[in-house]
């Protein structure tokens, strides 16, 4: 459990956060933080990590708390230690103390909550044993996948309303996640050459994020099968014609995320096939970072990528026909059937425990097309939104080898051109994008993304 001062900034972030709460609702809430989930016995647990929600209001990872806000105020609700936790896990301040550190205007024991759950909004917590907890204590089903119905879902679309976009100590937090996982970056790509294994890869670009006291924001991606799109096995040998796909992001100790992609070669050198490909989907991820500004729909960044990457692959002879033709067609899907990106903050998807409440506008809804339905954000650009850009070439047999999208796409596909292209399986170029009132900022540009520079940087 971390938990130590926090700056006075961040303590006037909260109660800034929690004012803005009290100005968009009139009911109090009640959020949960959590508790760890064990592994195999009890005593064995998976790390702890806090509800975001909490977070954001709270400030720190506290384990089996809760916080009632009510009108800008914070009651913080948890157990003094019991006497056998000093001897395992050394001295944990009392509820007091940690009280005082967020400036809560009062502290309780967790069994007077029940005396306080009245009218109050909640948002499930994902572990069982909370959510059970709430559910029993609100007297009603509190279940993760449950739609968010009454005060409940006025509550969420308030938060949303505020995570969507980022106050300066969240950016200040944002950045050093972004720093540090630049740096794992650069530390995978140089220890490449040395290894043998994507295993060992992993470990360099994972020991730069735990050696800076952080974590992993999501299971880590470092993979030579970069067709499979979350792959988390790391037990392929490395070959000198594969590309490395390492989707790699930090975790602060506050909870708040990034999340980057780069690939390489292990070789220190793209083919001339990959190079054609790589070089197709950085001039998608350039084209959508030049266009984003306020106002801007991030669907259309999304089928701007698309058309970069239908035009490019019409350029390459894979694909024929028109750019836009081919895209409203979902011709491009075949290769790139992921969204664009999504929001980032506390969580690397953020807010997705909300479902779609966080990245769709209000109104909109999925799209049932097989190019459009896993774009995550669909709205306006606003300033102070942080969102990635993520576009990618992939081969993936399941979509290739399908017989009915075989057949759809018969005569769009040059296949034999495309054989051509089989040390391409998965390309993604990813980065974490700050709207600013004139435009964007990529949080992670200190982490070179041009074919020339990540070989440079792989040769060491
Ligand atoms: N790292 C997961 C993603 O890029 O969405
Ligand atoms: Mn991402
Ligand atoms: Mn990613």
């Amino acid at each position: 459990m971390v938990i130590h001062n926090i700056s006075s900034s961040l303590a006037n972030s909260l109660r800034q956060r929690r004012q803005r709460l009290a100005n968009l609702i009139d009911f109090p809430a009640i959020l949960w933080s959590g508790s760890s989930s064990p592994r195999n016995f009890p005593a064995n647990v998976f790390p702890f990590r806090a509800s975001s929600h909490f977070l954001y209001f709270a400030g720190l990872p506290l384990p089996k708390a809760a916080i009632r806000l009510e009108a800008g105020k914070l009651e913080l609700f948890m157990d003094d230690p019991s006497p056998s936790s000093a001897l395992w896990h050394g001295e944990i301040p009392k509820r007091e103390e940690i009280a005082q550190i967020i400036e809560a205007d009062a502290a309780k024991p967790l069994t007077e909550l029940e005396f306080c759950v009245a009218e109050a909004a909640t948002i499930a917590v994902q572990d069982a044993a909370t959510w059970t907890q709430q559910s029993q204590l609100l007297n009603r089903w509190v279940l993760p996948q449950n739609p968010l119905q009454g005060i409940d879902l006025e509550l969420a679309k308030a938060i949303v309303s505020l995570r969507l976009t980022h106050d300066e100590e969240a950016l200040t937090e944002l950045r050093k996640a972004a720093g540090v996982s630049v740096e794992a970056h650069k530390a995978g790509m140089a220890a490449t050459p040395n290894v043998k294994r994507e295993a060992e890869v992993r470990g360099a670009m994972e020991g730069v994020i735990i050696a800076h006291n952080m974590t992993t924001s999501y299971n880590s991606i470092v993979t030579v099968h970069g067709e499979v799109l979350h792959n988390e096995q790391y037990h392929h040998p490395l070959q000198p014609g594969d590309l490395l796909l390492a989707d790699v992001g930090a975790e602060t100790e506050m909870g708040w995320a990034a999340d980057i992609t780069r690939t390489w070669p292990v070789s220190g050198k793209f083919s001339s096939t990959q190079r054609d490909i790589y070089d197709v989907v950085l001039a998608a991820h350039d084209a959508c970072i030049a266009k984003m500004r306020p106002g801007v729909e991030y669907g259309d960044i999304h089928l701007l990528a698309a058309t970069v990457i239908a035009q490019g692959l019409v350029d390459l002879g894979i694909l024929l026909g028109n750019a836009q033709d081919l895209v409203e067609m979902d011709a491009h899907a075949l290769f790139f059937p992921h969204g664009i990106g999504h929001l980032l903050g506390l969580d690397v998807h953020d807010m997705e425990d909300l479902g779609d409440l966080a990245g769709y506008e209000e109104g909109r809804e999925r799209s049932d097309r097989f190019g459009l339905g896993y774009l995550r954000l669909n709205r306006p650009l606003r300033p102070g939104m942080l969102v990635t850009i993520e576009p990618g070439f992939y081969q993936v047999p399941a979509i290739l080898n399908n017989a009915h999208l075989r057949s759809k796409f018969e005569n769009v596909v040059n296949w034999e051109r495309l054989s051509q292209f089989n040390d391409v399986h998965g390309i993604r170029i990813e980065d974490d994008v700050l709207v600013t009132q004139e435009g964007s900022e990529v949080l992670t540009a200190a982490l070179p993304n041009d074919a020339d520079t990540v070989e440079n940087l792989v040769n060491g």
